[in-house]
């Protein structure tokens, strides 16, 4: 069923943040001064040149990182007040990570590696290996489950990291170029499963790229340069995206 989106309320909100890097003598201000709001249901494309701050942000959006000066909060929780153990299980249960590098697990199947951070969590065994079939199913390969990462293009690798990355059922997912490796077909690919999440599952999707033609899927873009936020727009043009999954990735195994 098709959710509204977005909503008014805040999941993230970053306050006068600095994040200042030391090398030796040298500080590299990655972020200056950056603040910025999502809300829960936001499609946020994150973009700018190499360099320009991305990836800092999405880590302290993730709250894989704190700031150096300012303020971070997740779910209205100032994350830089929180314990490390804290702020741990508030990551696990409020985000999912996707990841350039699909870092799937190389002698496992599509399925094991779906179904792994589900028996981490409080799954029993029906549950976790239901759920791990229909997350694949999901993303659209419900043909392919038994299928190991070396058998898999890179495309639908990376749908297997997008589904491994709604195991916990993740509010928000946070995508740090996810089609860097990839070619520019299976780049929108990636970039319609994120959608069509985000349109049927009501996810907040955060996405960082530097490809504009990627970038249009979203909702509004978040551009940084030299550390800065330049722009903030809703995106006028959004990519139109054909929601039923293509006929020979429908499979059920
Ligand atoms: N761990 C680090 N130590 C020192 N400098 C860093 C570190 N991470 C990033 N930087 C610097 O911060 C700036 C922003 O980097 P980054 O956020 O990775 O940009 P982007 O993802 O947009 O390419 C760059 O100048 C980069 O060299
Ligand atoms: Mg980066």
């Amino acid at each position: 069923m098709e959710k509204t989106h977005p909503t008014d309320k805040p999941i993230v909100v970053l306050k006068d943040v600095w994040k200042t890097y030391s090398m030796g003598e040298v500080k590299v201000h990655a972020l200056k001064n950056v603040s910025l709001e999502i809300r829960h249901g936001d499609f946020v494309a994150i973009v700018g040149p190499s360099g320009s701050g991305k990836s800092t942000m999405m880590n302290l959006v993730g709250c894989l990182d704190t700031p150096t000066k300012g303020t971070v909060f997740l779910e209205s929780r100032d994350i830089t007040k929180m314990s490390e153990s804290d702020l741990a299980s508030l990551r696990g249960k409020t985000i999912g990570f996707i990841f350039q590098q699909y870092n799937l697990i190389q002698n496992m199947s599509a399925f094991e590696n779906v179904l792994l951070p589900l028996e981490l969590q409080e799954f029993d065994d029906y549950s976790a290996e239901k759920r791990a079939a229909e997350l694949l199913k999901l993303v659209g390969l419900g043909d392919r489950m038994g299928s190991r990462p070396t058998q898999l293009s890179g495309g639908q690798q990376q749908r297997v990291s997008i589904a491994r990355s709604l195991a916990a059922n993740p509010e928000v997912v946070l995508a740090d170029e996810p089609t860097g490796a990839l070619d520019s077909v299976t780049g929108r690919e990636v970039l319609e499963t994120l959608h069509r999440l985000w349109k049927t599952e009501g996810k907040t999707i955060i996405l960082v790229t530097h490809d504009m033609n990627l970038a249009r899927y979203a909702q509004r873009f978040i551009e940084l340069k030299d550390g800065e936020v330049v722009r903030v727009e809703k995106n006028r043009d959004v990519q139109k995206v054909d929601y039923r999954l293509p006929e020979k990735q429908q499979g059920i195994g």
